[in-house]
């Protein structure tokens, strides 16, 4: 029986897929072969040594620490894709909100609540609250990934000019791009948009993509929308940038004071991806890549090691070694004695998998670089 740790509420549509015969999922487990979590941090947490993989039901993964999992021989899966449409969606509206001015006229409408003549004293009012409309201006689009490729077509739709900026550009987003999208540098995109919108993961080096530098090569009232990370962003800096006008508006999912101090904010509470339709999708993504990883040693959508897959799994046993990138593990596996029928390696990184369907059940692997051999 599998157990399942639950760091976080995770959808029932996922979890009923896992068969309950062969899995206990929990919240109160201690010793689990794998963990199903959203937004809880594990940067803190010890992991059992039966811990096999993490599925991170969404697409950033900063709240794991991914290179000790890889260390420990722990794969990290996330969902790319799957609220992809939800964080889109709330993108298009953040886009509106930089615009039109649209919360700060509610709250004040809402001010006038009880007041003789509300109807007139509103419409009376009205012109503080008047914003540009997004068609025929330029959007900037950093990161087009899963997320940044849907906001890309979907505002030129809207018949915005869309510069899109990515250095590592996948041929599967490249072709889903309108080709009206024009892909251009960095600096461009700083120098020519009038609305930026980021859809990087939070890394070293994305930390402070737009910082007080970046804010300078912009144009004058430029409007700056993230539902990515708030890291991307140097919060003083663009507090600065929003009291001097640098900056017309700044739309963001990430509370801070500073931010929210300033009235051409407007701050929600990570919304972006919360859906009923985008927290089933990645309950389901999560739970199938945990139960084909657990059950075929398959690795799919993970983010500290490479892909490996061999479909499901068959009479013979079937082993996955885990390891330092350069191991070379059909040398080690040949060394025991070991005969291969099948097969599925791969790199990424300081890390390698190497799948393969084998004549005898392995208990371990000798060799420098080996982190995890499991046989199934
Ligand atoms: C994501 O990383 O998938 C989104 O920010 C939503 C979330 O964190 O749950």
């Amino acid at each position: 029986m599998y157990q399942i740790k639950l760091f976080n509420k995770i959808s029932a549509v996922g979890t009923s897929r896992l068969d309950p015969a062969k899995y206990a999922c929990g919240e109160d487990l201690d010793n689990y072969d794998a963990i199903l979590v959203r937004s809880a941090k594990l940067h803190d947490t010890a992991f059992p040594k039966a811990c096999r993989c993490i599925a991170r039901a969404g697409a950033g993964v900063n709240n794991i620490p991914l290179d000790r999992c890889a260390e420990e021989g722990i794969v990290v899966f996330n969902t790319p894709g799957a609220n992809s449409n939800a964080v889109k969606e709330l993108v298009i509206c953040g886009l509106l909100l930089a615009s039109r001015k649209v919360v700060q006229g509610a709250q004040w409408v809402q001010s006038l609540a009880g007041s003789p003549d509300i109807g007139p004293a509103a419409e009376k009012g009205k012109a503080a609250y008047a914003g540009p409309e997004l068609m025929g201006k330029t959007l900037g689009v950093i990161g087009l990934g899963a997320i940044g490729w849907k906001v890309a077509n979907a505002a030129e739709a809207l018949g915005m000019n869309v510069l899109g900026y990515d250095p590592y550009l996948s041929d599967a987003s490249r072709a889903a791009l309108s080709p009206n999208v024009t892909v251009t540098t960095l600096d461009d995109v700083f120098a020519q948009a009038d609305y930026i919108t980021v859809h990087v993961p939070l890394l070293d080096s994305t930390r402070s993509l737009i910082c007080a530098d970046s804010l300078a090569k912009m144009k004058d009232g430029v409007r700056i929308v993230n539902f990515a990370r708030g890291e991307l962003v140097d919060t003083p800096a663009m507090a600065d940038a929003l009291a001097s006008g640098k900056a017309a508006a700044y739309v963001c999912d990430f509370a801070s004071d500073e931010i929210l101090a300033q009235p051409n904010a407007v701050v929600l509470p990570h919304l972006g991806a919360s859906t009923p339709e985008s927290e089933d999708n990645c309950a389901i993504m999560a739970c199938d890549e945990v139960s084909d990883f657990l059950e075929n040693g398959n690795i799919v959508n993970s983010v500290n090691f490479p892909a490996v897959s061999l479909g499901q799994r068959g009479g013979s046993p079937r082993v996955l070694v885990l390891a330092k990138a350069g191991t070379d593990i059909a040398a080690l596996l040949q060394k025991q004695g070991v005969s291969v029928s099948a097969k599925s390696e791969g790199s990424r990184g300081n890390y390698c998998a190497f799948l393969a369907d084998v004549d005898q059940v392995l208990p371990s692997l000798d060799g420098d670089g080996i982190l995890s051999v499991r046989t199934l």
